[in-house]
């Protein structure tokens, strides 16, 4: 089954075409982050204009770098939810009309389902179950995976996403939007413990997370800095911080691998490029005899090939939309 996706739900403007889940025979993104740069984040309204801009050229492109046309697709994908509603709209609206255009199967994809699914890409012979660390801008999420269409939600943040206090604390210490990934280029790769974060728990439930705290910690550290004249090693700084986040990461999937009893981690979402988190997850999973699977970098960031391979999931269980379909701002996976 050749699966036309569509990603709309953030500042990524995306289509595919992915085969059968696991091949993908094209893969083209439009990345908006130039013109969030100078906000120092995503503005939803700008991003929604921007899908409205780049949809039909990305569209046109992911068909013709696969060397197919319309005719040869047998259902359209896209994620629904959840996402930025106003960008999560236009990708909806264009495969709802392109669907129904074509007389073509619809496939409503949930944004973070998609990112577990980059895995099958990447890996073609990974098959469930196993325990997924989902980590994006927007959720931190520790799931149990039994089957391709089997989630259950064992711990998630409690307040902030682990892309949320990477970003915040990357703008606090003056690097630009994407915060995530420039603060990890300044890391050296070895924390020094220069600077203490704490490791925040919460009661009577062991798997879930609070990342504000650690984020206002952070942020305070840099203010007080600031106020008594005194430099930031930032190398140091975001070497310490990557290696606190990862720690709360990591110590929760070890408690996840002995609750399932499962030996496989897959790793999901923008954050799973950071290159602490990979190396402490690869250390974990070497320690307890378990197999990691961490996509490459080109597919933990947002993407349509994820959602290629999520849509055909769908469409095997018989999972189809119809033009009612609406775009939803939240939603449990
Ligand atoms: O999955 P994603 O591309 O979009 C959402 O669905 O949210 O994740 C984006 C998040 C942002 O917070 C970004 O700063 C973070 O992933 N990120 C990183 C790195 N690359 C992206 N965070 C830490 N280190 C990175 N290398
Ligand atoms: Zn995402």
């Amino acid at each position: 089954m050749r699966v036309l996706a569509i990603e709309t739900s953030c500042d990524e403007t995306a289509a595919a075409v992915v085969k059968d889940g696991r091949e993908v025979l094209s893969n083209v993104v439009s990345s908006q982050v130039e013109n969030h740069i100078k906000f120092g984040g995503v503005v939803p309204e700008i991003a929604s204009r921007m899908h409205i801009e780049e949809i039909g050229i990305v569209y046109k492109k992911a068909l013709a770098d696969a060397n197919l046309s319309l005719s040869d697709i047998d259902g359209i994908a896209v994620t629904a939810f959840p996402g930025l509603i106003g960008a999560l709209l236009v990708g909806v609206n264009f495969a709802k009309s392109l669907a129904y255009a074509a007389g073509l199967p619809l496939i409503a994809v949930h944004h973070l389902k998609a990112h577990i699914a980059a895995n099958y890409i990447a890996f073609p012979e990974l098959a469930p179950p196993f325990v997924c660390l989902l980590v994006s801008g927007g959720h931190t999420e520790i799931i149990k995976v039994d089957d391709y269409l089997d989630f259950t939600l064992l711990g998630s943040t409690r307040d902030d996403a682990a892309g949320e206090c990477f970003d915040k604390v990357a703008r606090s210490l003056g690097l630009p939007y994407p915060g995530g990934v420039n603060l990890d280029k300044i890391c050296t790769g070895e924390p020094c413990g220069k600077y203490i974060f704490p490791s925040p728990k919460v009661d009577g439930a062991p798997l879930d997370m609070s990342f504000s705290g650690l984020k206002t910690a952070a942020i305070n550290i840099l203010h007080n800095a600031a106020q008594k004249n005194i430099e930031i090693d930032k190398a140091a700084f975001a070497d310490d911080f990557s290696e606190s986040v990862s720690r709360e990461l990591c110590g929760r999937v070890e408690t996840a691998f002995r609750e399932t009893g499962y030996k496989k981690l897959v790793l999901a979402g923008g954050v799973a490029a950071n290159s602490r988190l990979r190396k402490r997850a690869s250390e974990l999973c070497e320690r307890v005899c378990a197999a990691l699977y961490a996509p490459p970098l080109s597919l933990c960031g947002d993407n349509a090939a994820m959602v290629g391979a999520a849509g055909f999931y769908e469409a095997q269980a018989g999972n189809f939309a119809d033009v009612s379909l609406n775009a939803k701002a939240n939603c449990e996976i």
